[in-house]
């Protein structure tokens, strides 16, 4: 694992900021503050290109091994749309909505994924070493959970057992942890969709109240794949966000040690 430049300590030296694009704080914090869970939207439609750009942008969310083993299915057909709404128990915030995306965790292609990233670096010049490493190793180390996830109890001891002299990675174990680590980096492919969509001015909800395996169903997708959320998008109604935002006192959330 010493190998691999990630896990490696960084020359102890004075180290300058490098130079990285400019950004706008103040335009960030607009999107971030004005993004509201909308449950009833009005009836204008979302342009295909503002679509297409904050789709884009979920597939720029940092994921983890950069393994991007997620699927956004865009549902359009009005059948399934319908079948959609309904999975989606009827909420007026899937109902009422112009589009709606169902955010899709797939551990059961972490190979593929895996295989793809090795293809790629390979047809580069000079791929970095500890790169090629880093997915021939550890990955199948860390995200290979056997057949039946025969690897799960294995996986469980040698972790605590090794975990007891050196900082080791424990998670994830057994096919649970898979699922947990697809939803970390879906989550995160939501918020940044979300955003997306405020920035260009039009609004989101997500939704967990949803039957998932008719969701799957409806999707045709296979027993592995996993429904991180439903997210309706659309153009907020009068009416549409239901009160304040609510927040507890941060004091409770943000700790420092
Ligand atoms: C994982 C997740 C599941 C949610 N599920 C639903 C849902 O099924 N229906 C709904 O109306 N809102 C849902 N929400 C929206 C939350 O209720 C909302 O984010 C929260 O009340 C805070 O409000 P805000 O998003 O306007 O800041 C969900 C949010 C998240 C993150």
């Amino acid at each position: 694992m010493s190998k691999v430049k990630i896990f490696q300590p960084v020359e102890q030296k004075k180290r300058e900021a490098a130079a990285a694009p400019a950004t706008d704080s103040g335009a960030f914090h607009a999107v971030v503050d004005s993004r509201r869970s909308v449950r009833v939207y009005a009836d204008d439609p979302i342009p295909t290109e503002v679509m297409d750009a904050c789709l884009d942008a979920a597939l720029k969310a940092p994921n983890s091994s950069n393994l991007q083993a997620w699927e956004m299915h865009h549902v359009v057909d009005p059948k399934k749309k319908a079948a959609l709404v309904e999975a989606c128990l009827s909420q007026p915030a899937a109902g009422t909505a112009a589009e709606l995306v169902v955010f899709v965790g797939r551990p059961d292609l972490w190979k593929r994924n895996n295989d793809w990233m090795l293809q790629a670096l390979n047809r580069l010049d000079n791929a970095p070493k500890s790169a090629l490493q880093y997915y021939k190793k550890i990955t199948p180390l860390a995200y290979d959970q056997g057949w039946m996830g025969w690897r799960t109890p294995f996986k469980w001891a040698i972790t605590r057992w090794r975990g007891l002299s050196r900082p080791y990675p424990r998670e994830p174990i057994g096919k649970w942890g898979m699922r947990m680590w697809v939803h970390k980096s879906t989550s995160l492919a939501c918020a940044h969709y979300m955003l997306a969509m405020r920035a260009h001015g039009f609004d989101t909800c997500p939704m967990e109240g949803m039957d998932s395996a008719r969701v799957k169903n409806i999707l045709s997708l296979p027993r592995q794949a996993v429904i991180t959320m439903v997210i309706s998008a659309g153009k907020r109604a009068e009416g549409g966000v239901y009160g304040e935002r609510m927040r507890f006192d941060s004091s409770h959330f943000i700790h420092r040690h």
